[in-house]
């Protein structure tokens, strides 16, 4: 996908209403992907969005280690290669080759983008008071990558069990709201 950079004040509206994203991370040469559906944003600018991360999960070693991580937003064509990696672990297997993912650089950090994405968020973790108590970290999004060419992304909303809700379309408001 061709994406061009997109401007950190306007993070936010990707996030917002709450797309399953695919969280990759990368420690000692070996990345990683899951399924993340518990995150909120927190600050405009810089973007900040707290995720919730089980400890349970590979990622979870990987992100206390290196602090980074990219949070990249799919549609809904990649549908069962979200649940893929939500569903496997990346200590048995290599995730990207299993479920056909492209890794691609990203800029400031050693976690990958996913170029079947729409969109791409270079994080780092700048607050981890709360990942003792509830696995939540708080992270700044330092770069934003994304495909121009999607207009009405119909991003994954998990509803549980199996069920995902699909983003349609987009409607105006006459009031003013940023
Ligand atoms: C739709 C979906 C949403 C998920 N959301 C989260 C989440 O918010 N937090 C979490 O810790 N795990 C979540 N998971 C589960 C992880 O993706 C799963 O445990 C994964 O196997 C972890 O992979 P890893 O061990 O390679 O890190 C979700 C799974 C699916 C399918």
């Amino acid at each position: 996908m061709a994406k061009k950079i997109l401007p950190l004040s306007r993070v936010y509206g990707l996030l917002e209403p709450g797309p399953v994203l695919l969280v990759t991370t990368a420690r000692k040469g070996h990345a990683n992907v899951m399924a993340q559906s518990w995150h909120c944003m927190m600050e405009f600018e810089p973007p900040l969005v707290g995720c919730l991360i089980s400890g349970r999960n590979h990622s979870f070693d990987a992100l206390v280690a290196t602090r980074e991580c990219v949070l990249n937003i799919p549609t809904a064509k990649l549908l069962d290669r979200v649940v893929g990696v939500g569903t496997c672990s990346g200590r048995r297997v290599d995730k990207f080759a299993k479920f056909g993912l492209t890794p691609k650089p990203a800029a400031a950090v050693g976690a990958p983008l996913i170029d079947e994405c729409y969109a791409s968020l270079e994080c780092r973790v700048v607050d981890t008071r709360l990942m003792n108590r509830y696995n939540f970290f708080v992270l700044e999004v330092v770069k934003a990558w994304i495909d121009a060419a999607v207009k009405e992304p119909r991003t994954l909303h998990h509803r549980g069990r199996g069920r995902f809700m699909v983003a349609g379309k987009t409607i105006r408001t006459r009031a003013k709201v940023k």
